[in-house]
């Protein structure tokens, strides 16, 4: 297949694009979409792409999958909005009743929907602010949780995320992120919690913690099922609410439906986002039914929340990973990914690929000097990054210093286009080594 535009290119758009966009905005790769479908995408003058990243996690049943696009244009052809505060429609209860059931534990969920990540995460901790009548919310070192203010106070990496844009929201706290590879432990970690519930801010002051059970932003780091099992039980016993950001390890990216269901915990509030609606704009809060039935009407809301379009889409996209067992995908991709990259690890790339993390289809890389954790090797992935699109294959770094390549290749993908990609990833990797 081929989008080649005889009129337009990278270049004349790039050229175009910093006229009329600001510098902030962040466009690494230049390439300017065409057409995509799956796990592959051809940019305006033609060129072959394998998408290993997804639009950053969104793709999780690919580009364009075709029970996606017909639901779409199903309601494109009845309305396209109403706002859901005017004339509501049965699409968006219909997705909230799956979302109630889909969620971990017993207890009886509902749900709201929203645009963003960023707009679910400030809306989790607005409720729990509501809900406990408390001001204060702990975050984690290393965490990213969107860029509205709020959640950009949330984030645990200063630059380029907060530097410049203070004075942030007041009432949070940053605790340690248990990340073994780095030395932090889960003991230390847990350890330092109290330390601010001591020094910092009473726990009794505490509304919510808010964990990422994956981060993503952060380096692909899982946390310990034990850590987030401390976490649920500080809650417990202190009347603070556990909200978890599933926005990038949620929708069956790590094998489950959401990350956290590996540790066997129900959390309070989930954020959820990305891979919910395959592209179109759709964010979720669920929760449990009791809480969130304490904000009042009104409490809550948007005018393009819960957009039929969004949820057309977003129960296509449940009804493809039921029928096409994408859950049990993410496991087979993620370790196929993990074995490829580990035997770089163990052969050209020795001592530089630090550290090879998966998590079922969450995988990424750590480049290091020397097999040092304390030499993050930001040029390595950078070169690998570059090569790669070279050669055809879009992926993103993640981690501190950007020294970690992540792997979100749409569930959906292919045996065949997998491993092209995988060799493409070989083929970068071989070339950055060698390169002078
Ligand atoms: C874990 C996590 N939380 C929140 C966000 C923010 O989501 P959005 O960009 O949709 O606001 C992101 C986006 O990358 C994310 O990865």
């Amino acid at each position: 297949m081929s989008a080649a535009n005889e009129f337009v290119s990278n270049a004349a758009l790039k050229s175009r694009r910093d006229e009329a966009l600001p510098a902030g905005l962040p466009s690494k790769s230049g390439v300017y979409a065409a057409k995509a479908e799956n796990a592959e995408l051809w940019d305006v003058e033609g060129k072959r792409y394998i998408d290993f990243i997804g639009g950053i996690g969104v793709l999780n049943v690919g580009h364009r999958h075709p029970k996606v696009v017909e639901a779409i244009k199903r309601q494109a052809d009845q309305f396209i909005h109403t706002c859901f505060g005017i004339a509501q429609y049965e699409i968006y209860v219909e997705l909230a009743e799956r979302l109630n059931l889909l969620a971990p534990g017993k207890t009886v969920k509902k749900t709201v929907l929203f645009n963003s990540g960023a707009e679910a995460v400030e809306n989790c901790v607005k409720f729990a602010r509501r809900i406990t009548g408390r001001p204060g919310v702990i975050a984690f070192e290393g965490a990213f949780h969107g860029r509205t203010l709020l959640a950009t106070t949330l984030t645990g990496k200063s630059k380029p995320y907060k530097v410049g844009f203070g004075p942030l929201v007041p009432g949070i706290f940053h605790a340690p992120y248990p990340d073994a590879y780095h030395g932090i432990s889960e003991k230390g970690c847990l350890a330092c919690l109290e330390h601010i519930f001591k020094t910092q801010i009473p726990v009794e002051e505490v509304a919510a913690i808010i964990v990422e059970p994956v981060q993503g932003e952060g380096g692909f780091n899982p946390a310990p099922a034990s850590f987030l099992q401390a976490l649920r039980k500080i809650c417990d016993d202190n009347g603070i609410l556990m909200i978890l950001d599933e926005i990038q390890s949620g929708m069956g990216r790590t094998g489950k439906m959401f990350a956290i269901e590996h540790a066997g915990v129900e959390p309070d509030l989930i954020a959820c986002a990305k891979s919910i609606a395959a592209g179109v704009p759709l964010a979720a809060v669920i929760g449990k039914a009791d809480l969130l039935d304490k904000i009042a009407p009104g409490g809550m809301g948007s005018t393009y929340g819960g957009n039929p379009i969004a949820c057309a889409a977003a129960l296509a996209v449940l009804e493809v990973f039921e029928e096409e067992g994408l859950l049990a995908r993410a496991e087979t991709i993620g370790r196929r990914v993990a074995a490829s990259w580990r035997e770089l690890q163990a052969g050209p790339a020795r001592g530089l690929f630090g550290d090879v993390r998966q998590v079922g289809g969450m995988i990424a890389v750590e480049c290091v000097e020397d097999n040092d954790p304390k030499r993050p090797n930001a040029k390595l992935s950078g070169d690998i990054l570059t090569a790669a699109r070279e050669r055809g294959l879009l992926m993103t770094t993640a981690g501190s210093h950007a020294q970690c390549l992540r792997c979100l290749v749409p569930l959906t993908v292919s045996d065949d286009v997998l491993d092209e990609g995988l060799e493409i990833f070989a083929a970068a990797t071989r070339a950055s080594i060698d390169a002078p």
